[in-house]
Parts: C-alpha cells; structure tokens; sequence
C-alpha cells in the first residue's frame, strides 16, 4: 500500500517536487481573472487545484437545471495551463432551492433547533432525501469529467461533519434506531446492558421508544451519547461511501475526502474511515486559542501519518496566514507559515494545499488569508507563497520517504468521547489537553512518536505512551501488555483503563484495564482545582489530577508531597517481563513530563534527536531516496548541530547553523 500511495500523491505534482495545490473558486470571480489566475499558478508552481467544493448552487442552480458550462471553461483553462484538478463532487452545501422545497431536510440541534439555510453544510447526514439528491450531483459531475484528463483526485463532498455531525431530527432517530438495532442484534436487552438503563428509570422495552440523546433536564445517559456519537460518525461515513461507491463505478482516479484531525473537531471516528480511502489528506490550521498551537500542529500531523498506517500523507487545507473563524485572528509572523509546512513535510506530508487561492472579496470568508492576498503580487504573502513553491519543488526526493520514529502514543476517539461524556469527575480533564502534554513531552525531549490506534500492531516500538485512553477492550489492553512483556517500555497516564466499550466502569480497583501489568490499585480520584498544583516527594509538581493509589507489585518512584493523595504514589513503575510498565497519576509540569519522558526513553533504548528540544523541532524522514533531516527552529536565537550533507532550503551544503526562525532540510550524507 505504501508504494502505491506515494506514487498516487506523486502523480499530483506539477513537476518532480512535492505536491503544491489550493482550494480554488473561480466561481467567485468574473471569467476575467481566470487566465490570470492560471498564470500566477504557474508561477508559483501550483501543481493541483481543488475546484467545484461548493459548486452545487452553481452547476445546479434550480431544480432539474444544470449547467456545466462554467465549470468547463474553467477546467480547460487549468488543463491547458498544466495544472491537474483536485475535483470536488460538490455536494458539501445544498442549493437554496433545494432546502426551500424540503425543509425536512434541515439538521435539528439537541434543543430542537432547526438550522436555518444561509450557512454552510445545510443538510441532515441521514436524509434519504438529501443523499438521493445529492447522487445525482455526483452522478452528473462523474459522468462529465470522469474522463477528463486533468482530473487527478476527486475530493468527496468537504470536511464532511464539520457543522452537521450531530443532528437530532425525527430522520436521524430513525436512523439512529436503525443503527442500534444492528448493534445490539435487534435485542432491546442487550442495549439496556449496554446503556445501563436500571439507573433513573431508564429501561427500554422497544428500540420504538429510544431516541437521540437531546437536550434534557438533567446529566443524560453516558452510554446513549457515546453510541450516538459512534453512530453519528458511521452516518458520515455512509454519505463518504455513498459518493466514493458512485465514482468508482465510472472512475479509477483516487477518490479522496478532507479530514479534520485538529482540536476542535471530534465528532468523527477517523480511525473507522482509513480503509475507504485512496489518499489520507487532512485540513489543518493553527488554532490559536491553544496555549501550545503548533504543538497541536505537530500532534495532528504525527495523528495524521498514524491514520496513513505511516505512509505519506496530503495536507489538503491550511492558511498562508490568519483564518478568520477564531476569535482573535493573528496573522503569522516573519518565516511563519514555512516553519508550519517543514513541519507538516517533515510528519510526513508529501503534498501541501492551502485554502484557498485568491482571497476572497465577498462572502463569510472574506477575512481569511489565501495565497493570492487581497492586496494582490505586490506583496509579501505573494512572495512568501511563490517561495514556498520554490521550496516544494526542491523535495521532490522526500516524497515517499518515511519518518523515523521508535516511540507509539496510542489515540482513541472513543477515548476522547468517553473522557468527556457528562458527569465526569473533572472537567479540567480533557483527553486532548492530556494527549497533547504527552506529546509535547516528546516533543521536548527530542523524541519522534508515531499517533496510533489501540488495537495496532506494536512490535517494533520500544516506547509507548497511553494518555487517558479512558475506553479500552480487553484485547487491546492485553495487546499493550504483550508490547511490554515482549521488551517495551510503557507509561499509562491517570484516567486509562477505567472503563470498557460499553462505559462500563472496571471494578475492583482503577485503572481495571491496566491494574495488574502497572501493579498499583487505586481507590479514589482526586482531582485538582484549576490552577491548583501539588507537589511531588521528588521535587516536580503535577496539576489536574491525583489519586489515592497503592502499588501491589511495583515500585513507587515519587509520592505525593501535599495535596489530596498525599502520601500515595504519583509515580510508579513494575517491571514485566522484559519491559516495564509506569504509572503517572498526575500530570506532570512541562520540564518533568520531559525529563520522565526521556528517563524511559533512554531506558528503552530510544535515542532522541540531539539538539532538540522545545523550541528545535527535529525529524527525519528516511527511505530508498535518501536520508532527510528537518530542523526547524522556532526560538529567538541560532543553534548550532551536527549535521553533514545539503540542505534543500539554501540549496547548499548543510553548516549546521540553524538560525532564529529558520528551517533547515538536509539531505544527510550516508
Ligand atoms: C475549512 C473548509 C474551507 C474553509 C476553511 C477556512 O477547512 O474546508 O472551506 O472554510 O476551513 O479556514
């Protein structure tokens, strides 16, 4: 599969180097601009453009009427220009026309509210309605350009789930019904089991009477939200399937759509979706209500590669600079946005497309920043953007190449739904704040993780890192417990191994899943207060968390000094086998987290980059092409590395001096 998928994000490529493309939307524009804007493409080494992502309104403008031609044009225009097409179904948001003769088809919130046309995403996920609608779009666009030459990836609907993932419609508790039938066997007994409906008079005694899990009173049902969630991501999916099944009846070009592995969005399983696609690709943009944005950013793209099963990957959205859907939209500052790319590349990026191409003059959008600025190629972000090119078009030997990593953070969406379904004993614990500070943590230490499922093959890593994975089965917890036993080093975070797939709480002790490999019993939570701290026997401090524990078989490495455990473990360590297994009941501050991390790391072997550390991002991606290291340095001062071969940024050889905000991509002499 790997070969396969890097030649497939090969062929998207306007020359040798790695994929450089846009989201376009000439439909914006009158027909004037559009041999200028192939022009600037090429100039910039634009090499695949998206097209026709909300084309819906314009090839089927009313009902039973269509019309191609603009589309047409514009797709002769990019072919004639070299350029390859990215094309879209066009089906991510309803024609007015369409809602305005079914309104049925209109998503319902949890509080009863119809979302009203005027938006984006307009849709209910399981209108049978909608979705024969929208065959037809698919059908008529396949149909059209299925042929065409140009036509490199299609790109299903947009961001599917973005804005519509959860809808609470009569059609959707149709559906959801249906979903649970097939679930549970069409045995109402065994989803109250699931549902542990005894508790506050919940027994069903018809799959009739179940529905959504709407706004309510009070604390709702955990495992009713946990299925709906699991059921809202399959009805995603089932749109992705519907439309990938029609284009690959009549097309054997990739069939694709963009994910949304970012912080925000979690309504989408993505580890369910992998297999239905040709090419994995993912939006991202830095998210600057984090405390740590690109510490997100590098997360998502180690997630994103792990979705990859380790292959390359597309980055098939992000911005040249500031969105215009955060609060506070900050522009990014002086070398920016090529820090951000190198670090997508260096995660295994083989392709970097940016939403969009010409900004915007109209519209909701008209504040996001494209490569073609408001201001126009007068201007830095223009120059900016025809340089990155340049770059890309430099690392066509990367492509295909794989990054190095002897460490796995296992990541689960369930976990996140689990962690954070209602009536949990801290809101100050999120699954993403915990899974970012481990990676972070390795970050930190120089140290390149792999993001992978519960469940995956683990052989091969020496170091695993399980933050709150809260919902885990018996079988994948004994899988971490073979890894461990085999030779691997593993650090369990607080808030793992607590519950099943059914949220049914592990009795006997915490963390269940996970009680005999780590050796501790653990009696009660304790959370903190925020901005609450307590400090350890060994000196570190921890927040969020703490835990009345004992150990039964292993070795307590620090306590708790103050706070509500005090006395008990924070943190413990069993050897199995020819592993060991750590527990950490709190989370650690920054420099401790790194300094655990790299204890075990050099415990199991792993060698962490030398040089990096929080503010020198370092990763190498290796393969038949060579050996490429990336340094990316985000701090205020140079640094200095050991380092011998060329680097594709300067185009000369490597000097080892990275200077302040500066990338560096060597090619290593072996
Ligand atoms: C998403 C969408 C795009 C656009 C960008 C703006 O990624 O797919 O259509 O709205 O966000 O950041």
């Amino acid at each position: 599969m790997a070969a396969a998928v890097s030649d497939r994000i090969a062929t998207l490529s306007q020359g040798d180097g790695l994929v450089f493309g846009c989201d376009y939307n000439p439909e914006q524009w009158d027909r004037s601009v559009w041999p200028e804007d192939v022009r600037l493409m090429q100039e910039a080494g634009i090499g695949l453009v998206a097209i026709n992502i909300f084309g819906w309104s314009s090839i089927n403008p009313a009902h039973g009427v269509w019309d191609f031609s603009a589309l047409d044009e514009i797709i002769e225009q990019l072919h004639a220009g070299g350029i390859r097409i990215n094309l879209g179904t066009g089906t991510s948001s309803p024609a007015p026309w369409l809602t305005a003769r079914h309104p049925e088809i209109l998503p319902v919130g949890e509080d009863g509210t119809v979302f009203h046309p005027g938006g984006r995403q307009a849709y209910c996920p399981s209108s049978p309605l909608f979705r024969a609608y929208a065959a037809e779009v698919v059908t008529r666009v396949v149909e059209r350009y299925g042929d065409h030459p140009a036509v490199s990836l299609w790109h299903v609907s947009n961001e599917l789930g973005c804005h519509n993932a959860l809808c609470y419609c009569d059609t959707s508790a149709e559906a959801f019904r249906t979903w649970l039938r097939a679930r549970y066997d069409d045995d109402i007994a065994a989803l109250n089991r699931a549902w542990g409906t005894t508790f506050w008079s919940q027994r069903y005694s018809s799959f009739d009477d179940v529905r959504p899990p709407a706004q309510v009173l009070s604390l709702r049902n955990p495992g009713q939200i946990l299925d709906f969630q699991r059921f809202s991501s399959d009805e995603q999916l089932a749109l992705y399937r519907a439309e990938a099944a029609i284009l690959r009846e009549r097309t054997d070009v990739p069939v694709t759509t963009n994910f949304m592995v970012t912080a925000h969005i979690r309504n989408l399983d993505y580890w369910t979706w992998t297999g239905d696609m040709d090419v994995i690709a993912n939006d991202h943009y830095l998210d600057r209500r984090l405390e740590d944005p690109r510490g997100e950013l590098s997360f998502a793209a180690d997630l994103t590669r792990g979705l990859a099963e380790g292959a390359p990957w597309l980055l098939m959205e992000t911005s040249t600079g500031a969105v215009n859907w955060q609060p506070y939209n900050l522009a990014k500052g002086p070398g920016e946005m090529v820090r951000n790319i190198a670090a997508h590349v260096a995660r295994g990026a083989d392709g970097i497309c940016f939403f969009q191409w010409r900004a915007s003059a109209q519209g909701a959008e008209k504040y996001h920043t494209a490569l073609v600025p408001h201001a126009g190629e007068d201007s830095d972000q223009w120059r900016e953007a025809v340089e990155l090119g340049g770059l890309l078009g430099r690392l066509g030997e990367v492509a295909g190449t794989r990054v190095e990593a002897d460490a796995a953070l296992l990541f689960s969406w369930e976990s996140w739904w689990a962690v954070e379904n209602e009536g949990r004993p801290s809101e100050g614990v999120t699954y993403l704040g915990q899974v970012h500070a481990a990676h972070a943590a390795l970050a930190d230490a120089g140290i390149t993780t792999d993001v992978v499922r519960p469940g995956a093959a683990l052989d091969g890593y020496r170091l695993l890192i399980v933050p709150a994975l809260h919902l885990i089965s018996d079988e994948d917890a004994a899988a971490i417990a073979r890894a461990v036993e085999n030779g691997a080093t593993a650090l369990i975070t607080f808030f793992s191994g607590i519950v099943d797939e059914e949220d049914r709480v592990r009795t006997g002790g915490y963390p269940g899943a996970f009680r005999e490999l780590l050796g501790i019993r653990s009696e009660e939570f304790a959370p903190l207060l925020p901005g609450e701290t307590v400090f350890l026997t060994d000196g570190t401090t921890g927040s969020v968390w703490t835990e009345r524990l004992k150990t039964t078989d292993a070795v307590a490495v620090a306590s708790f000094a103050d706070g509500p455990s005090a006395g008990a473990p924070a943190l413990t360590r069993r050897a199995a086998g020819e592993g060991a297994a750590w527990f950490v009941a709190t989370q650690p501050d920054r420099i401790a987290y790194r300094d655990l991390v790299a204890r075990l790391a050099s415990d199991a072997g792993v060698t962490a980059h030398p040089g990096a550390d929080r503010d020198v991002e370092i990763v190498r991606r290796s393969g038949d092409r060579g050996s490429f290291l990336f340094i990316i340095n985000h701090g205020d001062s140079a640094v200095e590395l050991a380092v011998t071969g060329h680097d594709l940024v300067t185009d000369a050889p490597a000097t080892g001096r990275v200077p302040a905000g500066a990338v560096r991509i060597i090619k290593e002499d072996v």
